[in-house]
């Protein structure tokens, strides 16, 4: 985005809500104190002006769409990926947006009793997703890396708790689903995340938040279902051709 100093942050976190991420680092107030120009906001909060220039120039409107080619990659480096970005974002995210619905149910439940319902669906959806991430951390996915390496080696896979993987597999694949229909709920109650016109900063910028933890959540589970657990299940077979087919 082009930030301009004579508009008020409200106006820019309004037409830009990616950039509430800067101003909440800044401790400049985008929502009821928002009404003063960019230039004076930081000025008050003590933010040098060509600091808070760059990094509004940097935002982008979308997370920048992740197109690797994970298809060549090993398991250990897609698992790494997948814990390193997505799950640590699900547990950044997590308190971040609990905590905007905190205000915005207080202000706004009261005309719009469908906010505090999407906040307990996606009080239910985080918890859920925090167990299922904690499984596939401390178990299938230390697994698929131990079969991994015992396949480079030209071992069999190891022995398992689960005896085969396609039972955990299985509980991860139902995990997933019933994580698209509380996100399908969430989005059908938002009308697609629209806030309406009223809406105060806050408001938007949960919204797109929230739009945002669903499309990284979809890509999450894009990498997990289609291209981590197929490989899996190949290594599992020993099935070393098919495991590394996009190579
Ligand atoms: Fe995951
Ligand atoms: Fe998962």
């Amino acid at each position: 985005m082009k930030p301009d100093l004579n508009q008020t942050v409200r106006e820019i976190a309004i037409e830009h809500p990616s950039t509430v991420r800067v101003f909440e680092s800044f401790g400049i107030d985008y929502c009821c104190g928002g009404t003063r120009s960019l230039q004076d906001a930081c000025e008050r909060a003590g933010v040098p002006v060509e600091r808070a220039l760059a990094l509004l120039a940097a935002v982008k409107e979308d997370s920048p769409a992740d197109t690797a080619n994970w298809g060549g990659a090993t398991a250990q480096e897609l698992i790494r990926h997948i814990v390193g970005r997505h799950h640590s974002y699900v547990r950044s995210e997590t308190p971040r947006l609990m905590a905007m619905f905190e205000k915005v149910v207080s202000r706004h439940g009261q005309a719009h009793p469908e906010l505090a319902s999407i906040r307990d669906l996606f009080a239910a959806l985080t918890e859920e997703l925090f167990l299922h991430m904690h499984k596939e951390e401390s178990v299938l996915f230390p697994y698929f890396e131990r079969m991994e390496l015992a396949a480079a080696q030209g071992a069999a896979p190891p022995p398992a708790v689960f005896g085969s993987v396609e039972m955990p597999i299985s509980r991860m694949l139902a995990d997933h689903e019933d994580a698209g229909e509380l996100l399908a709920k969430i989005r059908a109650l938002s009308t697609e995340y629209q806030a309406p016109d009223s809406a105060c900063p806050t408001y938007r910028a949960l919204y797109h938040g929230l739009e945002e933890f669903e499309r990284d959540l979809h890509h999450h589970v894009h990498l997990e279902n289609n291209i981590l657990f197929p490989r899996a299940l190949h290594m599992e077979q020993g099935d070393v051709e098919l495991a590394h087919e996009h190579h």
